[in-house]
């Protein structure tokens, strides 16, 4: 595990060049991408290179982490539309060349089934951009999930959903109870994975991951098992790491 502790910019840059160095050399790669705070610089440094240096997303696909169940077809948040607006329609992926999990589906369960296939179906996901909560999930794992679990409906802690709270105007009855995520042996499948963290809220679950006992109390803890995972936090979230 390689941890980098610099300013958030610098963290997105590095981000983005792992991206850009994938793609440079595999065209047709296959991305994981996140939603969450974390790698907003990241698709905004993405976009900028795709405007201004050409790197280009046309033959390659993308996964998404996780998903909200129920949330409306048009509504902000719902993951699809945010993963939409925030990397995708601002650089040049073909059309249907991002998936991610259906949380409108009727059959939730086969919906999370087709999902694993069509990351298998791809060949697997070549990088794999992660956040952590301040409870250690990555995706949607929250404490407590098999490490080795794979796509499923997950019940999001209180803690998860009073952090969301703010991308629902602050209320915390409009963040959905249940999600689909990609299992933590999902996640692990990935060949590369790449986590960001910034904030003094994160520095607990940055130490648990990096330093802690694996457990699936701490999820981001089992990254210590994967053989290429990088971790680019600033200060703040590092404050805890010995
Ligand atoms: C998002 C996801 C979550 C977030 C995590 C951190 O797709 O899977 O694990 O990465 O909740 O969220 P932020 O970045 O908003 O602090």
């Amino acid at each position: 595990m390689e941890v980098v502790i610099a300013p958030a910019d610098e963290l997105a840059r590095l981000a983005a060049d792992a991206v850009e160095s994938l793609l440079r050399r595999k065209p047709d790669a296959v991305l994981g991408v996140a939603t969450g705070s974390s790698p907003l610089k990241v698709y905004d440094e993405l976009a900028r290179r795709h405007t201004q240096s050409g790197l280009s997303f046309a033959r390659a696909t993308a996964f998404m982490l996780d998903e909200y169940v129920g949330l409306p077809a048009d509504h902000p948040e719902r993951y699809r539309n945010v993963i939409e607006t925030e990397i995708a329609s601002r650089v040049d992926f073909a059309p249907g060349a991002v998936q991610g999990p259906d949380g409108l589906a009727e059959d939730l369960a086969a919906a999370c089934a087709a999902y694993e296939q069509a990351i298998a179906d791809a060949g697997g996901v070549d990088l794999q951009l992660l956040g952590i909560g301040t409870d250690g999930h990555i995706g949607f794992n929250e404490p407590g999930s098999s490490l080795a679990s794979r796509t499923r409906i997950k019940t999001l802690t209180e803690q998860t959903r009073a952090d969301n709270a703010r991308f629902f105007g602050g209320d915390v009855t409009q963040v959905p109870q249940h999600c689909l995520t990609q299992g933590l042996g999902t996640i692990m499948s990935a060949r590369h994975l790449v986590m960001l963290a910034t904030g003094r809220s994160k520095a607990e679950a940055v130490h648990q991951a990096v330093e802690g006992p694996v457990s699936a109390m701490w999820p981001g803890t089992i990254m210590q098992h994967h053989p290429h995972v990088t971790v680019l936090v600033d200060n703040a979230a590092a404050s805890r790491l010995q």
